[in-house]
């Protein structure tokens, strides 16, 4: 199996989501075989974006959940509110968060557990920064926050771990990592979170992104170590995506 996941990131209003989901829909209408499929609006699109996949192959996914599990805090959103509006997935950790927003590993794992305790899955994301990645840190940056982010947490039963690997120099920059280094880093984070949670290999899904498109996401979907991409930039274009979803659909097909 493979995924592909959106984050629409705070680039597109309520209808304009809505819209690149009908268009997302039109684009998968009669395939037979599908990558799961995960949209990520911002949260004012969620209910909207919902009305039309639901009943669809397409899940939907929030780009951010509160640490606490409710009360007093102010402008935040609790896992259980995600599920109410019909989320399955939550993007935790996203190195923007991390960066502009201060988003600590300590943040990352109360998250992971909120939408755990919810029955949402967690998309969480890591990544080395160019400066860590220069410094020959690389490895040790991501399985520290892939330790951190894990600790002492249990997989809910039928749901897989999803990791994002996104090294933060290719976000958004044009320039991907190569597919030889996405495949080295998506080893050490899978022994990572199998020495963490103690599982065994099919229950934890790596996946790519950063800059990835149309072009380039065969090379990636391709690597047998890559389950699937998330996708920023190349999710909003329409003409993008759907080049994404067709890599997808012949790499799915090519392994059946
Ligand atoms: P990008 O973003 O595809 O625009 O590089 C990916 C992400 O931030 O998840």
């Amino acid at each position: 199996m493979k995924y592909i996941i959106a984050n629409y990131k705070m680039h597109l209003g309520t209808r304009e989501s809505a819209a690149l989901a009908r268009g997302v829909l039109r684009g998968i209408r009669g395939a037979e075989v599908l990558p799961e499929l995960v949209l990520c609006p911002s949260f004012p699109a969620l209910a909207d974006v919902r009305k039309i996949i639901v009943r669809s192959h397409i899940a939907l996914g929030a780009q951010d959940v509160a640490t606490e599990s409710g009360g007093a805090m102010t402008g935040e959103t609790s896992a259980t509110q995600l599920v109410d509006v019909g989320c399955q997935y939550v993007i935790v950790g996203h190195s923007e968060r991390r960066r502009l927003l201060r988003e600590t590993d300590a943040d990352v794992h109360k998250k992971i557990l909120h939408a755990h305790d919810a029955g949402i899955i967690p998309i969480v994301c890591v990544g080395e920064t160019a400066e860590q990645r220069a410094a020959g840190q690389a490895e040790a940056v991501v399985r520290a926050q892939v330790v951190a982010a894990f600790d002492k947490v249990t997989q809910p039963r039928r749901s897989p771990i999803l990791v994002a690997y996104e090294p933060v120099w290719a976000i958004g920059s044009g320039t991907p990592a190569t597919p030889a280094d996405a495949v080295a880093m998506h080893r050490v984070i899978h022994q990572a979170v199998t020495d963490t949670l103690r599982l065994t290999g099919e229950a934890i899904v790596v996946l790519y992104g950063g800059s990835v498109d149309g072009t380039n996401a065969h090379q990636f979907l391709r690597e047998r170590e890559i389950g699937g991409v998330l996708v920023g930039g190349a999710s909003i274009k329409i003409h993008e995506f759907s080049r994404i979803l067709e890599a997808a659909v012949e790499v799915l097909r090519a392994q059946s």
